[in-house]
Order: structure tokens, then sequence, then C-alpha cells
């Protein structure tokens, strides 16, 4: 074979996953439902799952592997990304899916565990490798582990790939402030490396995502204008129509800065201002995100809502259907301060960015669902073309839907004087046809393969929350004054556009 470019084995998804026996920690709830299940599905169908391999469901409530089965076949089928059902690839699959019922704090279930893993390792020739990922609520992710261990069931971690492994695939959120995440740290790292954890963000397991380094790394003409001399700004939006359905309970707990600024966005932002690596090395590249992490400036403590704006969503439209306000949702008190939106300004002080602002957005129950990253240029002098100001150049990263990339520049109109913008736009799924695999299909074949380039290190984490928490803190010792604040089916508080409107600049029209 034809050997492979440092970038093209970096893109390629790993295809070497090793034998293991892959137990699902949560394996009734929707997460397993909605996502595990059809991502093994259809890596299974793609050839991409090892041939020694078998998977362990782990949850409370009493039932047989025929009846676990059958519940995730109906799952997959309503799930799955590729349709219809190709029952055979499901037989073959099914006949490696086994339940295991115990409560997550039961020695004795730890027990059973054991003995069912090495049955398992002996019909399936799966050598001692494990792989278990924590798909349950974050106050059971220590104890799991601790009683993983404390049964025997942790490897200790080797250089070598040819001895027993354990990686832990721990979903998010990874604490829920600063000293949590210290916490639940030193908890898992009594028991585990660093190097057996795999922090699962699925935002780096989708293709817009990665193909950012490739656009940035492999194309001249982008890397050699980004940075401060040429990029007035970035916006990164991560906006949906949705509310938060049935979740009202899990919101409450989280709200938006926790659940999608403080991993998924703070990820794009580090993608996006990254220096380049020296290698395609996970650690090479988790190195430059975590300086850029450590670059932002600290949220200033005096006039934190100038830079930080909170919303949460009143009753309005959204596609012609009047839609409720957050208060009234299920399991929402009628009282709750928990945002639905989050508007802010970073700056990251280091000699590529020192003046660009980057603004984030992230809202529910906005007019449309896009999650996108804007580079706006600067713009030439204005002396030549009257309306030439009106439209900066913008390369715009369009993480979904539609995936894909396009780039705004200026055009003179047939016949007339003045500009007018046109756009260059790549798609993913016209130009190269099919769907792109989920995103926990790449990870977790990624995870199988030993390869955590795309899942988060701690001191990624660390630093994010070092910047959040503060905010999070002024909130809860300042209550809002006017929740809610803006009506479903807009695009925010007024105070989130004044951000921009400060320096000049307004949020981008999605
Ligand atoms: N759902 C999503 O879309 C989503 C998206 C991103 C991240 N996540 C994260 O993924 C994780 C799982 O979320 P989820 O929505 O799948 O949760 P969920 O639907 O509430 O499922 C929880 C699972 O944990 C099991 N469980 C709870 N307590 C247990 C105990 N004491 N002993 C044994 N089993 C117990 C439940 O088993 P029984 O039902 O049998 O009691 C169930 O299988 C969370 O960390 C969440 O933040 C979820």
């Amino acid at each position: 074979m034809e050997k492979l470019s440092p970038l093209e084995e970096f893109n390629r998804p790993k295809k070497n996953a090793q034998p293991c026996v892959m137990v699902i920690f949560g394996a009734t709830g929707d997460l397993n439902a909605r996502k595990l299940m059809p991502a093994l599905y259809n890596l299974e169908q793609d050839g991409e799952l090892p041939v020694h391999f078998a998977c362990v469901g782990f949850a409370r409530r009493p039932k047989t592997n025929e009846q676990f089965r059958t519940e995730m076949f109906e799952k997959v089928k309503e799930f799955s990304r590729t349709k219809p059902i190709n029952e055979q690839v499901w037989d073959q699959f099914s006949n490696q899916l086994f339940y295991h019922q115990s409560e997550f704090h039961e020695d004795e279930g730890y027990e059973r565990l054991k003995k069912l893993l090495h049955d398992l390792d002996a019909k399936f020739d799966t050598q001692g490798n494990r792989v278990y990922y924590l798909s349950t609520q974050p106050s059971y992710f220590s104890i799991i582990i601790q009683k993983l261990s404390e049964h025997g069931l942790i490897s200790p971690y080797h250089e070598n790939a040819d001895q027993h492994f354990t990686r832990v695939i721990i979903e998010k959120p990874f604490g829920h402030d600063l000293a949590s995440a210290e916490a639940l740290q030193e908890d898992v790292t009594k028991y585990l490396d660093e190097n057996q954890i795999y922090r699962i963000d699925h935002y780096l397991g989708k293709e817009t995502v990665q193909n950012l380094m490739t656009l940035r790394f492999s194309n001249p003409i982008f890397e050699s204008l980004w940075n401060n001399h040429h990029i007035d700004q970035v916006q990164i939006s991560v906006s949906e129509e949705q509310g938060i359905g049935t979740r009202g309970a899990f919101w409450e707990e989280a709200g938006m800065l926790r659940d999608i600024v403080q991993n998924h966005m703070m990820q794009l932002l580090s993608i996006v201002a990254m220096e380049p690596p020296n290698s395609l090395d996970a650690n090479a590249i988790r190195n430059e995100k975590v300086k850029v992490m450590q670059s932002v400036r600290p949220l200033p403590k005096t006039h934190l809502d100038k830079s930080v704006v909170r919303g949460q969503y009143d009753t309005g439209f959204i596609e012609g259907f009047e839609v409720p306000a957050y208060r009234s949702e299920p399991n929402v008190s009628p009282t709750s301060n928990v945002e639905t939106y989050v508007a802010m300004e970073l700056h990251i002080d280091n000699w590529r960015w020192a003046g660009v602002p980057f603004y984030l957005r992230a809202g529910k129950r906005l007019p449309k669902r896009i999650t996108e990253i804007a580079i706006v240029f600067k713009q030439v002098p204005n002396y030549l073309f009257s309306n030439n100001n009106e439209f900066p150049n913008t390369l715009v990263i369009r993480i979904q839907p539609n995936e894909g990339i396009s780039l705004k520049m200026n055009c003179k109109v047939p016949g007339m004087t003045h500009l007018q913008p046109v756009k260059m736009d790549f798609r993913y799924g016209s130009y190269f046809g099919g769907t792109p695999p989920e995103a926990y299909e790449r990870l977790i074949c990624d995870c199988l393969s030993g390869d955590n380039t795309l899942f988060a290190r701690y001191d990624e984490l660390l630093a994010s929350w070092k910047l959040l928490t503060p905010v999070l803190k002024h909130w809860e010792e300042n209550p809002p004054e006017a929740f809610p604040n803006y009506h479903s089916g807009t695009w925010g508080p007024k105070a989130a556009d004044a951000i921009l409107h400060r320096e000049g600049r307004k949020w981008r029209l999605l």
C-alpha cells in the first residue's frame, strides 16, 4: 500500500481497532439508544469493528440478553445513519451483544461482570482488553472506576500495545466547575493513567472540525492570512431552534455555558487559533490547543456583564408554531435563572491574535439550527469603491447542518459600478456524496484503535474551567434582572448585540 502522508494518516478513520470487550455503563439510557448502538452497528457494517469483539450493556433494570438485543434493534432501526438496516450485519453484531444487570455501586455486580468478561474473552478471543464507556450521570463516574479497579478489572497502562489494555471513555460533562473537575480528575487518576482516559467531545468527531486543520495547514492561501494582520474578528455560533424538550431536569443543572460553551465551543476556538503542531501526533496537537486556552485573557471581573451576556427564552414562534417559555417547560422551575443563551467576547493574548476579538454565541430557540465558525477579514482602504466596506471577505466553516466551507468575496455587478458580495460554496454532501460517518462512529473507532487525538486532555479542560468558573460564580451571586429576556424565534437578547456594537461590529446574519 502507498505510504500515507501524516495529514492523510491523521484524517483516515483508524482501521486498526484492536480486539476487546466494550462495556457500556448506562446501556438502557438515551445516549446509548440514539448514538452508541447505531454507531457500533454502522462500524460493524463498514467492517471497522475488530473481528474479536464483544459488547456488554450494563444498567440497573433487569433484562435478558434477548430482550436487550431486541430493544437495541428497534433503536438502531430508528436512529441509524444508514437505512434500511442490513439484518445479516445486525445478526452478526447482536450475537456479540450482551446485557449485564447491576447497580453501579454493587460489589457483587462487578464480580459477576468479571466472570462474564472472562467468559467473553474465551469465546471471542478478546485477549483481556477492555474499553469501558461511561454513558451515565457524571455523579457515577468516580464510583464506577473505583469499583472496576477494586475488582481487578483495570489493567495498568503500558506504552507497549501488545499488553492488555484498559481504556475508559468518559461522557461530558467532566465536572460542573473548576473545583469539581479537579476533584473528578483526582478520583480517576488514582486508578487510570491520563493516556487511558478518553474524554469525549463529540464535536471533535465531526468531519468539518477535523477538516479545519486540513484547511488551515495544507492551504497556504489561508494559513498565510490567518493572523491579526488580516483577520478583523472571528465569530463562533451554535444556534439551535429546539428548546430543551424533555431534558428540563438535566438543563436546570447545566445551562448553556456548561453544556455547550465550556466544552464544544472552547474546542472549536482552540482549533481555529492554534499554531501548527510539529506533527499530527495526539500530544503534539493537544499541546498546541492547550496553549491557546492558556492564552485566553481572563474575563474582566469588574465589568464582566459587558463581555458576557446571558439570556433565557420566552414564548415565541418557531416555524410558525407558538412555543412555550423556558420556565414553562417540563421539570423546569417557574422562577428558574438558568441560561439558555450565552454570548461573549474573548481575546487571545499572543502574537498571532493580539487585537482580534473572538465572539462566541450559543442559544436555544433561535430562528435556525446552525453551527459555524466565521473568519471575518479586514478590509482594503475604502476609496476606490463606494460601498466596499459593507462586505468584508468572510470564510465560513459550516459544522452543521450542510457541512462545508464558503468564502464570501466582492464582485462587480455587470454593467454597474458598485460591488456585490458573491459566495464560493463547497458542501461535503454534494461534492463527496453519501452521509459522512457520525461523530460517535469516528470517536469509538479511534478509541478502539488507541488514538486519543480527538479526545480532550485534562489540561485543556482545566484551562477552560479556569476561564469560565468566575462567570458561573458571578452569575450565581448576581441573579439576572430581566429573565426571560428574548423571545423564542429571535436572535437572543439585545445586550448580546451591544457587545459587538461597541466596537462597530455586528453578529453575522445566519
Ligand atoms: N442523551 C444525550 O443526548 C447526551 C448527549 C451528550 C452527552 N450525554 C451524556 O451521556 C451520559 C448519559 O446520558 P443519558 O441521556 O443516556 O442518561 P439516561 O438516559 O438518564 O441514562 C442513564 C443510564 O444509567 C443507568 N443508571 C442510572 N443509575 C444507575 C445505577 N445506580 N446503577 C446502574 N445503572 C444506573 C440507567 O439504567 P436504568 O435505566 O436501567 O435505571 C440508564 O441506563 C450523561 O453523562 C450525559 O451528560 C448525553
